[in-house]
């Protein structure tokens, strides 16, 4: 055999034997690209020195967001000092490989540093930390960052509807109870005074579909658009658990919020799956993710306001649903431990693909 025919048959067989399925013929990217759609993924810093991690993250996402690394117990970890090495990691990479960066998150109730939820501070105090906070860290990456998760998880899970009691909205004066969401509508204002060209979101989990958190989500942000409060999107997380997705109601409830005049952004999907103790997932489940990947991609895709996908990680080496679930679930993203494509990572590029003709 001819020496060119024997390296053929040796890299179709390598092929056949799986090894070439690693390296899609289209990346998510490439097939979101003529649309401009945004396809996103949480990254986490440490992770960016493993050659696996950094080239697939730069070859299949044209966005990202520091999962952890802009959250106060990281970036603000004593009340005179801000530490931005960790999220300065993630933003310089996305500058190197032509990615957005969305920012997660400037207030929410969980990460927070000790100093700052047992510091015992009057009102008018807490107040200032926060809009030092907000005006320190949106200042940092103006211009970097494209879109804040500007106030994270608000609403109660036990009392739909209601604001979850937190050190924002019952302590400082700026949040009393009786307020509403007056604390939240400055933390806008405060964003947009740092950075007036970013785009600002209240992101939220289980929100998702029509329910009562949406609508309580929903009044609040007719009220601030009817008033100018400057808000440009909602961010629907969609963890999905237990494999169900009711795809209708989700995208009826796009359809409304985008008819306000905001833009949505899916921001932290994954699809959590029973894994056994090695942390596989059953074959018919894989497939079962892949439909449900491809339907809430297509329902936001097929939605001219729905403009980004955002998956919570990427490959199922690096998830939160492990620990989350205590390591009852995992197998939640489109790559495998080993940055192998699964079924879920084809479902997602085919709804990518059906962006080019909205
Ligand atoms: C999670 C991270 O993935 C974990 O690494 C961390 O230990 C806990 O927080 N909703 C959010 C995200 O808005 O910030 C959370 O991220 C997951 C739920």
């Amino acid at each position: 055999m001819e020496w060119r025919a024997l390296v053929l048959v040796l890299a179709s067989a390598a092929f056949c034997m799986g090894f070439g399925a690693a390296v899609p013929e289209q990346s998510l990217r490439e097939a979101a690209r003529a649309s401009g759609f945004l396809i996103g993924t949480a990254v986490r810093p440490w992770a960016l020195s493993e050659a696996a991690y950094a080239s697939t993250l730069a070859r299949e996402f044209n966005m990202l967001e520091p999962e952890d690394a802009l959250k106060w117990e990281v970036v603000h970890p004593e009340p005179q000092s801000f530490d931005f090495s960790q999220a300065d990691q993630i933003v310089d990479f996305a500058t190197r490989h032509g990615m957005k960066v969305r920012g997660h998150t400037l207030v929410w109730h969980r990460q927070n540093p000790p100093w700052l939820t047992e510091g015992k501070y009057t009102s008018g105090e807490l107040a200032e930390i926060l809009e030092k906070h907000i005006k320190t860290v949106v200042g940092h990456y103006r211009g970097k960052v494209f879109a804040w998760d500007v106030v994270n998880e608000a609403f109660d899970e036990l009392h739909p509807g209601e604001l979850r009691s937190t050190i924002w909205r019952d302590q400082p004066g700026i949040g009393l109870a009786e307020n509403g969401s007056s604390y939240i509508e400055r933390c806008f204002r405060w964003t947009h005074e740092a950075d007036p060209q970013a785009l600002l979101f209240y992101n939220e989990a289980e929100a998702e579909t029509m329910n009562p958190k949406s609508d309580a989500i929903y009044a609040m942000v007719r009220d601030f658009r009817q008033r100018g409060v400057p808000i440009d999107g909602v961010g629907f997380e969609m963890h999905i658990a237990h494999l169900h997705a009711d795809v209708a109601s989700i995208a009826a409830n796009i359809n409304r919020f985008t008819a306000l005049g905001v833009q949505v952004h899916i921001t932290e999907m994954d699809v959590a799956l029973p894994v056994d103790a090695e942390g596989n997932a059953r074959a018919g489940d894989l497939q079962r993710q892949a439909d449900i990947y491809r339907q809430i991609a297509s329902a936001c895709v097929s939605h001219p306001g729905c403009t980004a996908t955002q998956t919570w990680g990427f490959t199922d080496k690096y998830s939160w649903i492990g620990s989350h679930s205590k390591q009852t679930e995992g197998a939640a993203l489109p790559f495998d431990r080993n940055y192998r494509a699964k079924p879920a990572y084809d479902a997602l590029r085919g709804a990518l693909e059906q962006v080019r003709s909205r």
